[in-house]
């Protein structure tokens, strides 16, 4: 993985294959204006004369996910100098957000596959800025390795392969940067596994070889993993689980990971929903609706990165994850539409749509979450095409059970740069899950279907000891901004994004100070 370290070099002297500096459009003219140099580490008067003439003679726009390079760049020790545009300041502001950094980072780092090292020297304002760079810097590194025979056999890294060590500049005096450093690269080795997980196809992803990855992931962390197999499902009463698994060879799984440091401030319980594949079922999907369905297993993906993340760091929060693993297929054991099962817990479920399936797996996880009386329960799921059609496919949703635990979580995304923007749980559309012939149905109508789903995940979290109410508890759904379809921008890939995990982690991290 692309290494990362801080730097108080200045930029003409930086040994680096290539360094990346910012740029943004000047006054809007009619196309928009032209990109002019943003320098916060002050660049020598001849290389910052010679990039502002080079980006006019381009014609550059400093917009958001432009990246220009130079080579020859004169008064520099580095060969290549690459600009990054910032695109225009937020009206009313006068620094970028970090999320802009984070973004203009990843986008040239992405676009530098191939080098050796790369120097960042991007303007910092806030005291956030430096963990922001470094983090898009990694993120946007990320490429995916594929399964080419050319790469297997090929004696030479590709021009392809991600860059090998990041360096951002950081002027002398500044923040102790080693533990932003650190978490940089705990966010990067877990963004990295999680997308490699869902890009994974799902020939070679199934519930047993998921599940054997997370244990071999473990091995040498304090992280446990416990799995149950079809057996111990059976037996556990796991019945929503074993039911999606039905119409498959490969058999369900049902994963904990868990991090328990001594002397833990809380315990957050994570659950993730992990179909490998979702081929709807009996209620089969459509081709173009299932060219996609490897990255159904997501939300487990990041929350197995989220909870070893955790222990990478040390927190002293208490985090489990509950992976909840199956494959739905439509084999001649599936399950019906008009079937019930009794879930763990004992609610009865009828089946009414077989692709309507993660919730079934996740309200199971969810019940066995409960069991352990954890202070906070997330569920994250790529669950319903509601939430694509809602909030398309960079932005995720958030329900909750309480107010306070969803504006909590809220509070975490915003301060990482995810966006992730809340939904309601309206009482009134509950009876959609009457059923007259079980406890639950297992959907409502077609409209508000990312609501009911969530409405019906609620059904399955556990009560806080003595009478407290209920388990604080959240549910993100992450249908869209999981797998990204179109062109790589910022510091997203196109196939697997790993979305969420910075949410989660930070979620984690606000339990170690309060
Ligand atoms: N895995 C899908 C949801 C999905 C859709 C994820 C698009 C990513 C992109 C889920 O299992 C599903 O099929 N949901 C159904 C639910 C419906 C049958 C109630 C849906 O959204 O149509
Ligand atoms: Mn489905
Ligand atoms: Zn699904």
């Amino acid at each position: 993985m692309t290494s990362l370290s801080a730097t108080t070099d200045p930029p003409a002297t930086v040994t680096a294959d290539a360094l990346v500096v910012a740029s943004a459009p000047d006054a809007a003219g009619p196309d928009g204006g032209t990109a002019v140099l943003v320098d916060g580490h002050g660049l020598p008067a001849e290389a910052a004369a010679h990039i502002g003439s080079a980006l006019r003679a381009v014609r550059a726009s400093g917009k958001a996910d432009e990246v220009v390079k130079l080579p020859g760049v004169g008064g520099l020790r580095a060969p290549l100098v690459v600009v990054a545009g910032l695109g225009a300041l937020e009206r009313g502001t006068t620094a970028y957000r970090p999320e802009t950094l984070r973004r203009a980072a990843g986008a040239a780092v992405r676009e530098l596959a191939g080098l050796g090292t790369v120097a960042l020297a991007f303007p910092m304002a806030a005291e956030q800025d430096l963990a922001a760079i470094a983090e898009g810097a990694l993120l946007g590194a990320y490429r995916f390795a594929g399964l080419h025979r050319s790469r297997r056999d090929a004696a030479e890294p590709s021009r392809s392969a991600p860059v090998a060590a990041v360096q951002v500049l950081v002027a002398t005096g500044g923040e102790q940067p080693d533990a932003v450093v650190r978490r940089a690269s705990a966010l990067a080795t877990a963004h990295e596994w999680a997308r490699d997980l869902v890009n994974t196809p799902p020939n070679l992803l199934y519930p047993e070889s998921f599940a054997q990855a997370v244990v071999d992931r473990a091995q040498g962390t304090p992280v446990e993993v416990t799995v149950l197999d079809e057996l111990a499902l059976a037996e556990g009463g796991f019945g929503g689980t074993v039911g999606v698994g039905r119409g498959s060879h490969r058999p369900p799984r049902l994963v904990t990971v868990t991090y328990a440091p001594e002397g833990a401030r809380a315990t957050l319980a994570l659950v993730g929903k992990g179909i490998t594949f979702d081929s709807g079922g009996l209620d089969i999907k459509p081709a173009a609706g299932m060219l996609t369905m490897k990255c159904d297993m997501a939300g487990a993906a990041a929350v197995a990165a989220t909870v070893l993340a955790a222990a990478e760091l040390d927190l002293p929060v208490a985090v489990t994850g509950y992976l909840c693993m199956a494959e739905n297929m439509p084999g001649g054991g599936a399950q019906r539409p008009s079937d019930v099962v009794t879930m763990r817990g004992g609610t009865t479920v009828e089946i009414l749509d077989t692709d309507a399936e993660g919730r079934m797996v996740l309200a199971d996880g969810i019940a066995l979450a409960s069991e352990q009386s954890p202070d906070a329960i997330v569920d994250i799921a790529t669950l319903t095409g509601h939430q694509v059609t809602a909030l398309g496919t960079r932005i995720g949703a958030v329900m909750a059970g309480q107010d306070r635990f969803r504006d909590r979580v809220r509070d975490a995304a915003d301060a990482c740069g995810e966006p992730f923007w809340p939904m309601p749980l309206p009482r009134e559309l509950r009876t959609q899950l009457d059923s007259p012939v079980a406890d639950l149905a297992h959907k409502g109508e077609r409209m508000a279907g990312m609501l009911t789903a969530g409405l019906f995940l609620q059904e399955f979290v556990g009560d806080l000891p003595d009478g407290a109410g209920p388990i604080p508890w959240a549910h993100l759904d992450i249908a869209g901004p999981a797998w990204n379809d179109s062109g790589a921008h910022g510091y997203t890939p196109k196939g697997g994004t790993g979305f969420g995990i910075r949410t989660m982690l930070t979620l984690a991290e606000s339990y170690a100070t309060s």
